[in-house]
């Protein structure tokens, strides 16, 4: 077999990887949440760390007007091309604890029927410290044997749960510090176990804030009930009225943007493997719901959708209270496909949300971070480098899958640095990232591992 030195530092070296990862999941690295801040940047430095003794020169924990980011390279022979691997140190909030079986920042190895091998459980096993470290160990592999066949340059960041706004500037004002080839990502997910995949494509995504005003205070529900605008009244009536009985987006001009696939592409896409049986009984749910005329697939990746991610207003404490509110709320997602502009997105959401409020309520929309959408060439050596890698190590090639998530980033590396990306994503949708009981799995970890060191023998010899 080729490689065989690296590939025997990782079987001589699973404990170590194991513990190490755990290690760096117990630092309870949460962006959105400032009184976590020293444990990010104690994750800064525990990366920065673990980047120095696998082996990297140049590491560097760079400031930032938010949390830092760690760099680490190591230039074998400039000749030779450079791969630049992201990933971000940072996690989401854990929240509800109370639905967590063991403590999000107390990792613990358990077996579940999809990870007989075991599962490691925490916060960020799967998005994206496990991911992001598998890199790190596979580096440290090909260090110790001699065996690194690119150059390469890390970057991993820590504000990616909260939209990545200092990396922007960060590489605009780095271009030359990251030069490279390729970018190389692991962050997404992959079909199954036995169905490796590669990620080809990411929606964008636009994120508002909508506050609806009635009356100037909370009324007393049996004078006012009936004369005024209740607020939630009206505001889950706007929200209802932005699908229509096709489950279309009823927002005008949405869709203009929107690239349909050609029959052949869908074809394509409708050869993965897909159980809608399996899909219902993992979330409980008798059917799924959706888009007309789209299937499962294509309604989770291609499609652009709406939906509110958060509703609140008017009394919820216990017991009853008679009232109109003064007020509404709700945070509302747009995920976004090719060629849809984020900030176009926004306006027109704002607009048509302004104009469908009827008279007696004040409408405010303010918009959160966005991100554009991404779909990868499949066609390129840095694709087939990655395809051929997953057929050396499963046996089998790896299918291209657009996956619904986003990582806003990935475009802006396209923008700025001029450079494409390749996802090989290990997790599985099951993992329940950003979820209580997230989890990675411990054949998915190591598959990584042993995986990565031949896309870079790849690139190598197919770039020559
Ligand atoms: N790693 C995820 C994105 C992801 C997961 C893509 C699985 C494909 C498959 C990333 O950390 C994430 O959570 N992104 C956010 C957007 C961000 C701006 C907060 C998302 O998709 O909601
Ligand atoms: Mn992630
Ligand atoms: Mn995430």
């Amino acid at each position: 077999m080729i490689m065989e030195k690296t590939q025997a530092y990782i079987q001589a070296n699973k404990d170590k990887f194991l513990n190490e990862l755990m290690d760096l999941l117990r630092i309870p690295s949460i962006s959105a949440d400032p009184s976590y801040a020293n444990s990010v940047l104690e994750t800064a430095e525990a990366t920065a760390t673990f980047l120095k003794n696998a082996g990297a020169d140049n590491v560097t924990v760079f400031p930032t007007d938010g949390y830092p980011i760690v760099y680490g390279e190591k230039i074998i022979d400039a000749s030779l091309p450079t791969v630049l691997v992201y990933g971000h140190y940072d996690v989401q909030p854990a929240d509800p604890l109370e639905l967590w079986d063991s403590p999000a920042f107390e990792p613990v190895i358990k077996t579940t029927p999809i990870h007989p091998e075991g599962a490691i459980f925490a916060r960020g096993a799967c998005d994206d410290k496990g991911q992001m470290f598998m890199h790190v160990k596979a580096f440290e592999a090909m260090m110790a044997s001699g065996e690194l066949a690119c150059n390469v340059k890390f970057m991993i960041e820590g504000e990616e749960e909260v939209g990545s706004i200092n990396l922007g500037p960060f590489i605009e004002k780095h271009k030359e510090l990251l030069k490279a080839d390729i970018i190389l990502v692991s962050d997404t997910g992959m079909l199954s176990n036995d169905t490796p995949s590669i990620t080809t494509g990411l929606r964008g995504l636009s994120y508002v804030e909508v506050e609806i005003t009635g009356p100037n205070r909370d009324l007393h529900s049996g004078l006012y009930g009936g004369c005024v605008a209740n607020p939630i009244n009206i505001l889950t009536k706007m929200i209802a009225s932005l699908h229509d009985e096709n489950n279309h987006i009823t927002i005008p001009g949405f869709y203009d943007k929107v690239e349909e696939l050609t029959p052949a592409e869908r074809d394509e896409m409708a050869k993965a493997p897909f159980s809608h049986d399996a899909y219902c009984d993992a979330l409980k749910i008798d059917n799924v719901y959706g888009e007309n005329g789209y299937t499962t697939m294509e309604r989770g990746s291609i499609r652009p959708t709406l939906d509110v991610n958060g509703i609140w207003g008017g009394y919820i404490g216990e017991g009853a209270k008679t009232v109109i509110p003064s007020k509404a709320y709700a945070k509302i997602s747009m995920r976004l496909v090719p060629h849809q502009v984020p900030d176009e997105i926004t306006e027109l959401f704002k607009n048509h949300f302004e104009n469908i409020a009827p008279a007696g309520t004040k409408v405010v929309v303010t918009p959160h971070h966005g991100g554009n959408p991404v779909v990868t060439p499949t066609d390129s050596i840095a694709y087939q480098a990655a395809s051929k890698a997953y057929e050396t190590t499963f046996g089998k090639p790896a299918i291209p899958v657009r996956s619904g998530g986003s990582i806003p980033i990935i475009a802006l590396f396209e923008r700025i640095l001029g450079l494409k990306t390749v996802m090989m994503g290990f997790g599985l949708d099951s993992d329940a990232i950003h979820s209580p009981n997230e989890h990675y799995g411990v054949f998915n970890y190591f598959k990584g591992i042993e995986t990565i060191p031949y896309f870079f023998k790849n690139f190598r010899e197919m770039t020559k």
